[in-house]
């Protein structure tokens, strides 16, 4: 067979901050033959994550960063190729750390094998992967929300978002979202179905928009951007209210982190709690999570939006456009 051309995307240089596309190269050689104990996959999709400002900063963090010149670290979902593992055959859909490149070899680690052969494997990135698990076990086992509670979450119109909303609203809560412009809006509340949206790029008073939209007070936070936001969130917790600190996307770096108003106060007078978590603890949930997922997908109950970028080469720039809210539901780059 002649050697296959494995164009990779690489880290060139350390952002300052946000990754721009500058920051990488697209890097082109042979593709590596899988070993005893190892498959290949060829990369059908590319997840594109927030999460990725930190994998290449050098804040504290739960992984190292990625060094200078290596792959971009990311999930990604694909189909083996070749196969020297007893797990895994030619043709299974596979999802895993796949990284930002045409072909990978992996010995199965963290590997999920796709079940659902009915539904798009560009799926398993989002709604019925990192995003909708994330959504679950955050929503339902760190919020534990109740039937009638008031669910708010912030980046509504997003890939976790948008899951915590309708998750939300599948177990009987009122659910309320906060995103930016009228578009995500309408999206939000004309398919997502939450029962009130705020844009908080043109309320000028944040606080009466949410009070507007929350007269019962907020019971579960599901805060995916930190800052300002989530302030004013803060301040009209319910007394017993849960906030689920899942992400930060609105600050504008992650070290040093900006100081901003106390929490104490408002946990204690509320008796709250707040709690922040790593979706890759919790991979005792997976299977139980995703059958839930799909029933949801399948039955019209949850559903998915895409950001889909064609072409590798839209990957470096990628990053950046999650950090300017360009993205419409789960942003990925599908490799062909
Ligand atoms: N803890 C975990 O294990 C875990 C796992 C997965 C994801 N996460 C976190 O979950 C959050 C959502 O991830 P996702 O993949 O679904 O991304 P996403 O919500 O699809 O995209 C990011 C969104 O962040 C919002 N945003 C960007 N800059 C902002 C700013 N300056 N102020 C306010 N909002 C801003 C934008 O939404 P608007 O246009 O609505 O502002 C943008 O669409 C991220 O913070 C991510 O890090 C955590």
């Amino acid at each position: 067979m002649p050697d296959q051309i494995n164009r990779q995307v690489r880290l060139k240089s350390r952002p300052q901050n946000v990754p721009q596309a500058e920051n990488s190269d697209i890097v082109s050689g042979v593709c590596a033959d899988p070993r005893d104990g190892q498959f290949q996959v060829r990369n059908e999709f590319l997840s594109v994550d927030p999460a990725m400002r930190l994998w290449v900063s050098e804040a504290p963090s739960y992984l190292p960063p990625v060094a200078i010149n290596e792959v971009m670290r990311s999930f990604a979902a694909g189909i083996v190729t070749a196969s020297r593992h007893p797990g895994y055959e030619v043709g299974d859909r596979v999802v895993g750390m796949f990284g930002w490149q045409d072909f990978a070899v992996s010995d199965g680690s963290a590997v999920q094998k796709v079940r659902g052969a009915d539904l798009p494997l560009s799926l398993y990135l989002g709604a019925l992967g990192l995003n909708g698990l994330t959504a679950y076990v955050g929503l339902l086992d760190i919020g534990d929300p109740k039937p009638g509670e008031t669910v708010v979450v912030s980046s509504a119109a997003g890939g976790v978002g948008s899951c915590v909303g309708q998750i939300a609203k599948i177990k009987g809560c009122r659910s309320v979202g906060i995103t930016g412009g009228h578009r995500k809006v309408d999206l939000c509340l004309g398919e997502f179905k939450y029962d009130a949206a705020v844009d908080y790029k043109i309320t000028a008073d944040l606080d009466s928009a949410l009070k507007e939209a929350c007269p019962r007070g907020i019971d579960v936070y599901f805060d995916n951007t930190a800052g300002a936001i989530s302030d004013a969130v803060l301040r009209q917790l319910n007394v017993g209210g849960r906030v689920i600190c899942c992400g930060r996307a609105s600050l504008p770096q992650l070290y040093p982190p900006p100081t901003g108003p106390r929490v104490e106060g408002h946990l204690i007078v509320k008796r709250a709690s707040m709690r922040g978590f790593l979706i890759t603890d919790h991979r005792q949930r997976f299977d139980t999570a995703v059958a839930d997922l799909e029933g949801w997908v399948r039955g019209g109950n949850l559903r998915c939006r895409e950001d889909i970028l064609v072409g590798l080469e839209q990957a470096p720039g990628a990053i950046a456009g999650l950090y300017r809210g360009d993205n419409v539901g789960k942003r990925v780059v599908r490799v062909r």
